[in-house]
């Protein structure tokens, strides 16, 4: 029998259960060996909080964050050499421009010499909601800026110009029992009631996508449409923070009637189309290390209600950045931003990032972990009320935090708090927390830069600290408890 034969009765390679990456290792890092002991004496010094544990004594996986921790290709590394470091109109700035056209939309980056700027490039993705936010809070109303789910430096940066932000999450959402594959969704209602009451006050409405603070979870079409609409006969203006913009698509692809055939990248510029402008940071779905941009729809709602804001915005952009043409980026860097964004939407790279990350996920459950599911895109949730459930772990006792110490001491993986301590807020007066609705810790996988063996010894360390859930320690707050964006700040003892 010939092989072409033989090929159509045996399983096809993309049947396989194990599939093989879609790259190789390129160029690797060997890591540091450190024991147990040495971490924890480590850990002590830096009052347990993980944000301050040195990198280089991580002996297992870092998934403190999926922001800027991505392994870049060897195009990309390539790339670097072709950037051109010119103060005005450097090459790559023209072919950033034509690479956001060609993923996003034409209409979000208009000729430079034209005189009628709308795409702002930045370092990151929180210079981008300062610049907007800033602009807004000028207008001297009390406004509210409502989400589908703030992530906490957009939240920051919407308080600190005396703005309300406001996270409408999904029945879905907080629903045990569903297993909807767009838990990520604005509600809809939430949105409605309070359009009725104050739409005089909302200056712009936000769509994370995928929701970030909601558990990772995407958004879908449908979802984006319906928002787009309301807004619309509202007037008023929509934006998404599309950070994870590809990793959503994907699961629209996936999940949502209607997209199976379709490319990525067209329901990457279905799903823009809807928006009438966006921050973003490069550092995720961009593919590289430092990168972020806000990009206004030219003739849509948010420059016709706010004509003002774009020149506003370059003189911003001048002062705290640079000239718009490189804004808070090297040449080099700009020149892998756009050999990143031609990476991030191709569908091999998608199946495989998404399939890493559910993995992982799985593992975990398989193990008895309550974790959110249907896993998201970028990272999975272990909720840690279950967890301690049964334990004498007590909410203002902190859970999260002393099980993120726990692992990176005793196993040295690092995740992160984002729950009722990175979430929370303490009033001194009446020495009372406040607890945010929802209480995780995030385990953000980095792209292209582990193996599924890096990701099951995690879950190894995870079910070993789940069997002794009842040992880990209680967490006493001794310095920040009642500072603004304390989980970066604080110092912790263990009890
Ligand atoms: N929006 C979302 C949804 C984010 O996840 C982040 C960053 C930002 C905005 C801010 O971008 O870091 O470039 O200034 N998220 C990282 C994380 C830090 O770990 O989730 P940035």
């Amino acid at each position: 029998m010939t092989l072409a034969k033989i090929a159509k009765k045996l399983p096809s390679e993309d049947s396989l259960h194990t599939l093989p990456r879609p790259y190789f290792n390129h160029s690797v890092e060997f890591k540091e060996r450190n024991s147990a002991e040495k971490r924890l004496e480590v850990l002590k010094e830096v009052g347990y909080n993980v944000f301050f544990f040195p990198a280089g004594m991580i002996t297992g996986c870092d998934f403190l964050s999926d922001s800027g921790t991505t392994t870049m290709t060897n195009k990309q590394w390539a790339a670097l050499h072709l950037g051109d470091e010119s103060y005005g109109s450097n090459k790559g700035y023209f072919l950033l421009m034509e690479k956001i056209r060609e993923v996003f939309g034409n209409e979000f980056f208009n000729e430079p010499a034209l005189g009628k700027p709308n795409a702002f490039i930045f370092h990151q993705g929180r210079p981008c909601e300062d610049a907007l936010f800033s602009m807004l809070g000028k207008t001297g109303k009390k406004l509210i800026i409502p989400s589908n789910g703030h992530f906490d430096t957009t939240e920051a940066n919407i308080h600190a110009n005396k703005i309300k932000p406001l996270n409408l999450f999904s029945e879905e959402f907080k629903s045990d029992d569903s297993e909807s594959h767009f838990k990520g969704n604005m509600n809809i209602k939430k949105l409605k009631d309070l359009l009725k009451k104050s739409k005089n006050n909302i200056p712009l409405i936000y769509i994370t996508i995928t929701n970030n603070t909601g558990g990772g979870q995407p958004v879908s079409m449908e979802n984006i449409k319906q928002v787009s609409s309301i807004a619309k006969d509202h007037k008023i203006p929509l934006f998404f923070d599309a950070c994870r913009f590809a990793e959503n698509a994907w699961f629209i692809k996936k999940f949502e009637k209607g997209y199976k055939s379709k490319s990525i990248s067209k329901i990457v510029k279905e799903m823009f189309s809807y928006v009438d402008g966006f921050t973003i940071s490069f550092k995720k779905d961009g593919l590289v290390n430092m990168g972020g941009g806000l990009f206004l729809r030219a003739g849509g709602l948010f420059i016709k209600n706010y004509p003002e804001i774009p020149d506003a915005l370059m003189n911003h952009q001048i002062i705290k950045e640079g000239h718009p043409t490189y804004g808070g980026l090297s040449g080099r860097d700009i020149m892998t931003l756009v050999t990143g964004l031609g990476t991030i939407i191709q569908q091999k790279y998608l199946d495989h990032r998404i399939r890493q990350v559910r993995e992982l996920g799985e593992k975990l459950v398989d193990f008895g972990i309550p974790m959110v599911t249907p896993f998201g895109g970028h990272a999975v949730y272990m909720d840690v009320n279950k967890f301690f459930e049964g334990t004498n772990m007590k909410p203002n006792d902190f859970g999260g935090i002393s099980f993120t110490a726990a692992l990176l001491g005793l196993y040295g993986h690092r995740a992160c708090e984002l729950g009722y301590f990175a979430f929370g807020q303490y009033d001194p007066k009446t020495k009372k927390e406040k607890h945010p609705e929802v209480n995780f810790v995030r385990f953000a996988v980095p792209r292209l830069r582990y193996e599924r063996q890096d990701l099951e010894s995690t879950a190894e360390a995870v079910k070993n600290l789940y069997e002794n859930r009842e040992l880990l320690p209680k967490v006493k707050v001794a310095y920040g408890r009642d500072l603004p964006l304390r989980h970066f700040k604080a110092r912790f003892e263990l009890h």
